[in-house]
């Protein structure tokens, strides 16, 4: 077989598992491997500083992609326009950062001559699945492979092979968590966080401040144009740097903090962290000025479509049929979502005090109680009656048949 066509790529985050997992792949099933780092916004070591790494520790090659704009883009964007909290709560930090790594995935093994990609998941969560399907979804003749999970590369394993082959990775460094972050929110898990009854201490938060003790108020004003925000107190910004600012702004007022169970895909209910203030601010914000500008049967709808999509796109289905059907649902409603909100930001809240809207359908006119007012009252008098018809003919059957409610 040719070695060049048969190669497997890697994700690679720069810790100590995917370290190991180069040289535990390329031992395991005799194939060179190629590994992938994507710059989401996660922070911590420069990409290059994680792509020598990845040449020492075994890696033939070693792509590297900033993501991050595509990813505010192309994914934080969309569930922005979605209002997107999983089971209400949970702004789909990990879930909307697999569809992007995985495209990167494939287009690298694609142009390194793979046939498999490989990821650092167990088989416990809800990322094996979506990165196996988002991978299959692109490229339906790709193999995936799960180390972990499928060639038993455990924690213990790992350190004493890190050892062994002197791996240029800290194995004693012992994080008492799990963690994934990017532009959008951090995840934190296990360690004593899986006793549901246990608070989360201080050093589960990086993302934001204690709310306890805020500084003073911070005011915003964010601009959308068509569902998307465009400017913060009147200087224009990119969908990444609307998230990264509102992040900062956000952050160091505690707001976004979610303390959760959730249901797995798989069936496992687990108690995760999150911290999101700039996906937490942005879609109150939203949600705010969709209140003004959306019709409102097409709001209400739109909240059961929101739901689905949240559960799509948790449930690895980014790049499926429906959710793709379901994107074109949502983009058309965003058309009049333009105007400005304001938003007062302290101890953990972001409260919406002000909204301006030229495309919204709200009509001072007909809203005010004072002089000026529009709407004509004694056309409710006719409404009302159709209205209540059918309750009213309902209540004098019940009175005929005698099963009345005796009011
Ligand atoms: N429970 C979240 C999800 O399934 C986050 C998963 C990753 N969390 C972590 N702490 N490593 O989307």
């Amino acid at each position: 077989m040719n070695k060049n066509t048969d190669r497997v790529v890697l994700a690679y985050s720069g810790g100590l598992d995917t370290s190991v997992a180069i040289g535990w792949i390329a031992e395991q099933t005799g194939r060179e491997v190629v590994t992938v780092s994507v710059d989401v916004g996660q922070g911590g070591e420069d990409l290059d500083v994680i792509r020598q790494r990845a040449l020492d520790c075994g890696a033939v090659e070693a792509y590297i992609a900033d993501a991050r704009d595509e990813f505010a883009t192309d994914y934080c964007m969309p569930a922005l326009k979605a209002n997107a909290l999983y089971e209400g709560a949970y702004p789909l930090v990990s879930a909307l950062s697999r569809p992007v790594i995985a495209k990167h995935l494939v287009r690298a093994a694609r142009e390194f001559g793979a046939s498999t990609v490989a990821h650092g998941c167990t088989g416990k969560g809800n990322d094996q699945v979506r990165f196996e399907v988002a991978i299959t979804s692109m490229a339906p003749d790709m193999d995936c492979l799960s180390p972990v999970r499928d060639l038993a590369l455990t924690r213990d394993v790992a350190i004493e092979y890190a050892e062994k082959h002197s791996l240029p990775i800290e194995t004693t460094k012992h994080n008492p968590f799990s963690i994934d972050q990017n532009a959008w929110g951090r995840a934190v898990e296990t360690g004593f966080l899986e006793d549901l009854w246990n608070a989360p201490t201080k050093d589960v938060y990086t993302y934001t401040d204690d709310p306890t003790y805020p500084p003073l108020p911070d005011e915003v004003i964010i601009t959308f144009k068509e569902g998307l925000p465009v400017a913060i107190d009147g200087a224009a910004v990119t969908p990444l740097q609307a998230i990264q600012e509102l992040n900062r702004r956000g952050g160091a007022q505690g707001i976004g903090r979610i303390d959760m169970v959730e249901d797995r895909l798989v069936g496992i209910k687990s108690r995760e962290i999150y911290e999101a203030p700039g996906a937490v601010i942005l879609i109150e914000a939203h949600r705010a000025l969709e209140a003004v500008t959306l019709e409102r049967l097409q709001r209400r709808y739109k909240r059961q479509i929101e739901q689905t999509w949240g559960e799509l796109v948790y449930e690895a289905q980014w790049y499926s049929p429906l959710k793709r059907s379901l994107d074109a649902f949502i983009e058309d409603t965003q058309h009049y979502v333009s105007g400005d909100i304001r938003m007062v930001l302290h101890g953990g809240r972001a409260t919406v005090n002000g909204r301006r809207s030229e495309s919204g359908l709200y009509d001072f006119n007909l809203a005010t109680y004072d002089s000026g007012d529009t709407f004509d009252q004694s056309s409710s008098r006719g409404f009302i009656e159709i209205y209540g018809m059918q309750p009213k003919l309902a209540a004098a059957r019940a009175e005929r048949l005698g099963e009345g409610e005796g009011f």
